[in-house]
C-alpha cells in the first residue's frame, strides 16, 4: 500500500469505502485495481461499497440500461467475494443525502479546481469542452460527496482515481477551513503498489475508452480468444524473450505465484518458447481463478430480488452515517436540524 490507515479512530473500526460505476462490464483493470483489494479490506475494516449510479447517468441515459448494469455490477460483485453481512453494500441513488452534500461542496469548489480534472480537460483537447454537460464537469464534487458523506478513511481505488483524492481532500479542507475544522474527515486513498497500472491487450492502460479490456468472468472459450489476441513483439519462436517488456508476463503476474513468475521468466529467456505458448500459461491461470466467481455470477445475475434485498439493506445501513454526517454539515452551514432527524 503506498498509504496506510489502520487502528482505531476515535474508538470506531477504520472505515473503508469505494464505489463502482454501474457502466459496462467489469473487467481485469477494474477487478484487479479496485474491487479485489476493496473485498480485502472487508476483513479489518469498516466497509462501505457502493455502486456509483448517480455518476452512471453521466453516460448511461436510458432507464432500461440503468436498471440492468446495476443488477449486472451488483452481481459481479458479490461473486467476487463482497460480503453483504460485513459491508454495507449500496446504490448510490439509495442515499440521496448525497446529492444534498454535492451542493454543499459546489459552493465552496472553485471552477479552476474542477477545470483541472483529468477527464475534464481530456474533453476540452479534444475540443468538446463546451458540450460537456454540468454533471461530467461536476463529477468530482459528487465523488468527493460520496466519500465524504461516510467519514471515510481509507478509499481503495485504482491509479486512475488519485486526482479525485486529491480533490476530495481539497473540498473537505475548503469546508473545515470555512464552516469549522474537523467537520469533514479527510480520506485517503489506498493504492496497491503492485496494481498501480493494468494494461490492456495493446499494452496501454487497461480502458473502455481504448477498447482493450478484458472482461472479468469472460466464458472459457471466449476469455482463450481474447487473450489471444494481446499484442506483442514479433521475436520468432526460437528466439530468447523479455518478460519484463511483455504484456502478456505484465497480466500473468496477477494471477501466480512468485516461484510460477520465476518459471514462466526462464522459460521467456531460453528461446524456442513462443507468445502462443505464454498465452497459454496465463490462460489456464485466468480461466482457473476466475472458475468459481464465473459459477456465482451465473447463479446471482437474473436474482434481481436477492440482489435488491441486498442493496436495500446495505442502504440502511449506509443511511445512519450518511444522516450522522449530513446533519452535521447543515448545522455548521446553519440550515436546522431535518425534522426527522432528531439532531443531539
Ligand atoms: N469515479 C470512480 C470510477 O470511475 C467511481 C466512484 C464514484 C468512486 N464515487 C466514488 C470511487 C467514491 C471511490 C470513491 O472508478
Amino acid at each position: 500500500m503506498s498509504e496506510q490507515a489502520q487502528g482505531e479512530v476515535s474508538g470506531r473500526r477504520p472505515r473503508s469505502l469505494s464505489g463502482i460505476k454501474s457502466t459496462g462490464v467489469p473487467h481485469l483493470g477494474n477487478y484487479l485495481g479496485m474491487m479485489r483489494p476493496a473485498i480485502e479490506l472487508q476483513e479489518s475494516y469498516d466497509a462501505y461499497y457502493f455502486i456509483a449510479d448517480y455518476h452512471a447517468l453521466t453516460t448511461t441515459q436510458d432507464a432500461a440500461q440503468m436498471r440492468a448494469s446495476t443488477y449486472e455490477v451488483a452481481a459481479y460483485f458479490l461473486a467476487f467475494g463482497l460480503d453483504p453481512t460485513r459491508t454495507a453494500f449500496f446504490r448510490q441513488t439509495d442515499v440521496p443525502q448525497v446529492a444534498e452534500l454535492t451542493w454543499i461542496l459546489s459552493c465552496v469548489t472553485s471552477m479552476g479546481l474542477l477545470e483541472r480534472a483529468h477527464a475534464y480537460k481530456a474533453a476540452k483537447d479534444r475540443g468538446e469542452g463546451g458540450s460537456v454537460s454540468h454533471g461530467l464537469f461536476a463529477y468530482p464534487v459528487l465523488m468527493a460527496a460520496d466519500i465524504l458523506l461516510y467519514d471515510s478513511d481509507v478509499v481503495p481505488v485504482g491509479k486512475d482515481q488519485v486526482q479525485h483524492l486529491e480533490m476530495t481532500r481539497d473540498m473537505a479542507q475548503r469546508f473545515n477551513h470555512v464552516f469549522g475544522e474537523g467537520t469533514l474527515r479527510l480520506p485517503q486513498a489506498m493504492v496497491r503498489e503492485e496494481v498501480m497500472t493494468i494494461t490492456g491487450l495493446d499494452g496501454r492502460k487497461m480502458s473502455k475508452s481504448y477498447d482493450n479490456t478484458i472482461e472479468a468472468l469472460l466464458p472459457s472459450k471466449q476469455l482463450k480468444k481474447r487473450l489471444m489476441q494481446i499484442v506483442t513483439d514479433s521475436k520468432g519462436l526460437e528466439e530468447p524473450k523479455d518478460p519484463e517488456t511483455c504484456n502478456i508476463f505484465a497480466l500473468y503476474r496477477y494471477f501466480s505465484t512468485p516461484e510460477e513468475q520465476a518459471q514462466l521468466a526462464e522459460k521467456y529467456r531460453a528461446g524456442n518458447f513462443g507468445y502462443g505458448h505464454a498465452k497459454l500459461e496465463l490462460f489456464e491461470k485466468v480461466d482457473a481463478h476466475m472458475a468459481p466467481f464465473r459459477a456465482r455470477y451465473e447463479a446471482l445475475k437474473d436474482d434481481h430480488d436477492t440482489l435488491e434485498d441486498i442493496l436495500r439493506d446495505g442502504a440502511k445501513k449506509a443511511a445512519v452515517v450518511a444522516d450522522e454526517v449530513i446533519e452535521r454539515v447543515r448545522s455548521r452551514c446553519g440550515y436546522p436540524a431535518r425534522p426527522w432527524a432528531g439532531r443531539g
